[in-house]
């Protein structure tokens, strides 16, 4: 019986070496120390040996039933260990990625862009670090002109200041510039937008930004005259605000052109009745425009006698404001996700 026992043992160890998965360790558990198990049996037979036989089998039967329970309790602990390793869920929910937004005026932005490519113009880019020269005076706004107070102005210093050619540096107070650039490369005709961000040294609150955006056009050609800015400025406004949208022009200065006109758009929100939107006036003004002044075309290396043309300048920022219903112009630079998942 000592022999079978021993047997018996190393046949079980043997056997749990080679076990991989619960079910074969639960079955070698059961086919040995079940109820009806071999070691089971042996043991069930020690119980019935005489006495002297008893005290020597017994302890041995005893020891070896033990070291077995232990490794079968072993190689358990093992395989657990190894499943809680190795699970996946797959009913879990997955980890989302985060997806970026575009910010309010960039879509604007985009929409324009695409609204005035349609009509074949060509989309300009130009410095926000501009010389006084392109700003200012190309624009016949002359140094001693009272026009420069109407804009606030940074002017930088930069050990290039005053640069080579152009006067002193400073950061574009609007993207009419371009006019002058968009004139210097490609001569006439012409049509070209130029979208960009702008600054001006402005005390801040609801309705003022020291950084914002506009988005400026020209159109050059022979023969231009009012009613070309007013069917242009009409069909941008039915693209951005719905075919029932109407254009108003009033008179306004600005020195680049002559005349020069503010432009509005019928309220979209309330169809020009009067609402919280437009103040009650029915109207949202957007842009400023007008036929371009003889003394830029002169600046921008044209002949005012040959050429002619029109330009307009788009408030994005404003622009964005009525259309999402942004009523603090300082959220667009605040970096708020909570402000900009919404786009
Ligand atoms: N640059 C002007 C501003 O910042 C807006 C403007 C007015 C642009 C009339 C134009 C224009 O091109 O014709 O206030």
């Amino acid at each position: 019986m000592e022999e079978k026992l021993k047997e018996l043992k190393q046949q079980i160890l043997a056997g749990l070496g080679k076990v991989n998965s619960a079910d074969a360790r639960r079955g070698l558990e059961i086919k040995y120390l079940g109820r009806k198990g071999e070691l089971t049996k042996i043991l069930r037979a020690v119980a019935d040996l005489s006495a002297t036989e008893k005290k020597t089998l017994g302890k041995l039967a005893n020891d070896i039933k033990k070291e077995i329970q232990e490794k079968f309790a072993e190689v358990k602990a093992a395989l657990e260990k190894g499943a809680k390793e190795s699970f996946v869920d797959a009913t879990l929910p997955g980890i989302r990625a985060e997806a970026g937004h575009r910010h309010p005026i960039t879509i604007l932005q985009n929409e324009i862009e695409d609204l005035f490519a349609a009509m074949g113009f060509m989309v300009l880019e130009g410095p926000e670090l501009e010389s006084d020269f392109y700003n200012f005076t190309a624009l016949n706004i002359p140094p001693d002109h009272p026009a420069r107070d109407m804009q606030d102005t940074f002017y930088v210093e930069t050990p290039l200041n005053p640069p080579l050619s152009g006067g002193s540096l400073l950061m574009r107070t609007q993207t009419s510039p371009m006019q002058i650039r968009a004139m210097q490369k490609y001569g006439a005709p012409l049509r070209v937008v130029a979208p960009g961000r702008c600054f001006r040294s402005e005390a801040t609150d609801v309705r003022h930004e020291h950084t914002f955006y506009q988005l400026e056009g020209l159109m050059i050609d022979r023969g231009i005259n009012f009613s070309h800015l007013k069917a242009v400025l009409e069909e941008s406004g039915k693209k951005l605000f719905g075919p029932e949208t109407k254009l108003r022009l009033r008179p306004k200065y600005y020195p680049f052109v002559e005349p020069g006109a503010n432009g509005e758009y019928s309220c979209f929100l309330c169809a020009g009745r009067g609402c919280r939107l437009c103040k009650n006036t029915g109207w949202l003004e957007v842009l400023g425009c007008g036929l371009v002044h003889p003394n830029v075309l002169r600046a921008g290396g044209l002949d005012p006698k040959k050429y002619q043309g029109f330009a307009f300048g788009y408030g994005l920022d404003r622009l964005a404001m009525l259309k999402y219903a942004i009523n603090d112009i300082r959220l667009f630079h605040s970096g708020d996700l909570r402000f900009l998942k919404q786009f």
